[in-house]
């Protein structure tokens, strides 16, 4: 029986990972439930799955929940209250679906003190960078991957001899401004960005999917969790979503990996890892005529991929200087503050203007990241 915290459970992945609990309930057990504002799910689930403890962002949900729940779970508020469901005693996995660096630190004190964690937070990687590997190494934690390509990375590399591998490939969709010619991309709407064509997710990771932005950020998610150099991670456009990565020999063979494009399967590959049992997705239907594509990435119309691999082998702190003004810019265009073009022109400044520095410690990318956020602000003002 796995015994899990699920930080950021009123989220896409949040749900999706109560889904597969629910699929498992001999398996899989909720002792602690974070969330952001919206309390009115989170009571929900609490009373779905009733864990001992429970954190949101704020003192007053809080309270609020006190007042409203049928039993009596520890409740926490803030970034504490996030620290206190990932270390509770009673969790062994922790599930790590924040969005933002916001979640660098409780995936960090997950690994240090010592449980699994199952990241999707991305984010926490590309800051944080190899004090992630410390950490687990540190307190012997084990980081799987819940990103549907670093998954499957996961198990394409799985006991394969690095000295054969000469790269690996995550496929994108290509997003919803795929076909689209540079000038409409430039003045795409918000409802427009946020219209996915093959993944269902929250709003950041959607812009960051109609950027690429998101698939820069998992090249250098790649690199950290695999050990591999920015030459050996490529990316293609794949726009079926059926393949999620491949891995590529010195012999010219490919081995790929193929299943249904919903993030259960992933959630449910780390949460039961190593075992595959059947859960609440079918299983692919290969008598189904279909056609699959590939193709390369244009890094004209979508430069925020070409930023991340910039800003990969730039190395120390730029990925987290990225990661933050992407954050930044991306919260300000679904505010309507500056348009879509301004992402990747608020991301290029960003790298351009901030000295990089190599990654000590955790506070110093935390110092980074605030740096990067302040100017990143800064900069959208002057668009506003
Ligand atoms: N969605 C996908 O298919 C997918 C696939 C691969 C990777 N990921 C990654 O998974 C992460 C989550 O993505 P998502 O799509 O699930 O995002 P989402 O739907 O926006 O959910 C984000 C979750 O984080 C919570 N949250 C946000 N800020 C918080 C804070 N400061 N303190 C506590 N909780 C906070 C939110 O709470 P409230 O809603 O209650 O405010 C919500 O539960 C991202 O890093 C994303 O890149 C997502």
């Amino acid at each position: 029986m796995r015994h899990l915290a699920i930080l950021g459970s009123t989220g896409s992945i949040g749900t999706a990972t109560l889904a597969v609990v629910a699929a498992h309930p001999e398996r899989l057990r909720v002792v602690a439930l974070a969330a952001g504002r919206n309390r009115d799910l989170l009571k929900a689930q609490c009373e779905a799955y009733r864990p001992r403890c429970v954190s949101v962002s704020s003192q007053v949900d809080a309270d609020w929940l006190r007042g409203e729940l049928s039993y009596r779970p520890e409740l926490h508020w803030g970034p504490e209250g996030l620290l206190a469901c990932a270390l509770h005693p009673d969790a062994d996995t922790v599930v790590a679906a924040i969005v933002g660096s916001a979640g660098l630190a409780s995936t960090e004190a997950a690994l240090r003190g010592g449980r699994r964690v199952c990241l999707a937070n991305k984010e926490s990687l590309v800051v944080g960078g190899a004090l992630m590997h410390e950490a687990a190494l540190a307190g012997g934690g084990e980081l799987l991957p819940v990103d549907s390509e670093h998954a499957a990375l996961h198990q394409l590399l799985a006991d394969r001899d690095p000295a054969t591998i000469r790269e690996v490939r995550i496929t994108a969709s290509g997003g919803p401004f795929r076909d689209w010619p540079l000038a409409r991309i430039q003045a795409a709407t918000v409802a427009e960005a946020l219209n996915h064509p093959t993944w269902k997710m929250g709003p950041k990771i959607t812009i960051d999917s109609a950027t690429l932005m998101n698939k820069g950020l998992e090249v250098i998610e790649a690199s950290v969790l695999f050990g591999l150099t920015p030459d050996q991670v490529a990316v293609t456009v794949h726009p079926q979503s059926q393949v999620h990565a491949m891995v590529g020999f010195h012999d010219g063979s490919y081995h790929l990996q193929a299943c249904a494009n919903d993030m259960k399967l992933p959630i449910q590959y780390c949460l039961l890892y190593p075992e595959k049992l059947p859960g609440p997705v079918p299983a692919y239907p290969w008598d189904q005529p279909a056609t699959w594509t590939f193709e390369a990435p244009d890094l004209l119309r979508f430069p925020c991929l070409g930023l991340a691999f910039a800003a990969l082998r730039a190395g120390g702190t730029a990925p987290a200087i990225l990661n933050a003004a992407n954050e930044v810019a991306v919260a300000a265009f679904l505010e309507g503050r500056i348009g879509f073009w301004d992402i990747q022109a608020c991301n290029s400044e960003a790298l351009a203007h901030l000295p990089v520095a190599p990654v000590g410690s955790l506070l110093q990318v935390l110092d980074a990241d605030r740096a990067a956020r302040s100017h990143a602000e800064g900069w959208v003002q002057t668009r506003t």
